[in-house]
């Protein structure tokens, strides 16, 4: 088995290296055959998914069996004045991948996001609703899922949302640290949503990527919340004093909009290779025991 991993260096990358090495997550062991896979974890400046000839050769070369694209343009307020870069790395960078999967017969997995959804309604988005994405990352990256299923057969779209983990930035790590320098912060009360430990997508991923269980997939933490809620647990799991203020996200003025309802509803993974995704509360909590006991 040989796997080829891209934008190795991200937040999800690096998790999922992490699990590999370990040989099991927080949810539990991996699959053995992960002990014995040849594995190339690729950054950016060694893979520009960008450039479909470099792509291909690489792949044509390496001839994976399977591939995970973590690469993205991740900064939603920059991908607003910066379209181009963002369309390039969120659907022509995915397409790439498929071209070249498609012609090695690999699988591939790519990562997509809540936020190609409108964020209207108020029960959450199943896999078979219809996105209506109201930002630039958010078309682009709905763009980069279409060019996947169109160009190969093999693939899984895993979308997640509100992602962190140990690496890289993120929001819990950057509440926790505007909460002990200042006594009180304001975070928005009216955009909901599901935070999602990166351990536990990664787990999922590689799980499903040894499967035949091809399709769309929501992968998110259980249960919902608001920015707010989520600050607020943050907080509290790591002991610090800080009043969190609820706002309206009309108070900040942010280059891109945000849907104000992007729950998403696991029904994909509870009707194949099973949802095992915690509780977004417990996920959190042991997320920042971890980070306490490193301190
Ligand atoms: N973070 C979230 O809250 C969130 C929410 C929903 C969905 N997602 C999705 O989850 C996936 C993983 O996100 P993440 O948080 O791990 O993102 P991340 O930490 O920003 O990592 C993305 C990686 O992609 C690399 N990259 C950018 N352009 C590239 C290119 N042209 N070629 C190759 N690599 C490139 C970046 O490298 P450089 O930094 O060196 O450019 C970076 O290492 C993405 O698909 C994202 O859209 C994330």
């Amino acid at each position: 088995m040989k796997l080829l991993i891209t934008g190795a260096k991200g937040q999800l990358g690096l998790q999922i290296k992490s699990i590999i090495e370990r040989g099991k997550s927080e949810l539990g062991e991996i699959d053995n055959r992960y002990n014995y896979a040849e594995i190339k974890y690729v950054a950016h400046n060694e893979l520009d998914i960008t450039i479909l000839s470099e792509v291909l050769n690489y792949i044509e070369e390496y001839r994976p069996n399977i591939i995970i694209n973590c690469a993205a343009y991740t900064n939603v307020d920059k991908c607003e004045n910066d379209i181009d870069n963002a369309f390039k790395v969120n659907a022509i960078g995915p397409r790439n991948l498929a071209i070249a999967a498609q012609r090695v017969r690999a699988k591939l997995l790519h990562v997509s996001t809540d936020y190609v959804f409108s964020g209207e309604g108020n029960t959450p988005f199943r896999e078979y609703d219809i996105p209506q994405p109201v930002s630039i990352y958010g078309k682009t990256k709905l763009l980069g899922e279409q060019y996947v299923m169109k160009n190969c057969n093999k693939y899984f779209v895993v979308r997640t949302a509100w992602l962190y983990g140990k690496y890289g930035k993120n929001f819990v790590y950057t509440i926790i640290n505007a909460a002990k320098e200042k006594g009180q912060l304001e975070v928005v009360d009216d955009q909901r949503g599901n935070p999602t430990n990166a351990e536990d997508l990664a787990h999922h991923i590689l799980k499903l990527v040894l499967t035949d269980e091809y399709g769309i997939y929501h992968c998110t933490g259980n249960g919902e919340c608001s920015w707010y809620d989520f600050a607020c647990k943050i907080v509290e799991f790591a002991g610090i004093k800080c009043t969190i203020v609820p706002i309206t996200s009309d108070k900040i003025n942010r280059a891109a909009k945000r849907p104000v309802y992007s729950s998403l509803d696991n029904m994909m993974l509870r009707c194949t290779i099973g949802d095992e995704m915690r509780h977004w509360e417990d996920a959190l909590k042991a997320f920042i025991n971890d980070l306490n006991k490193q301190e």
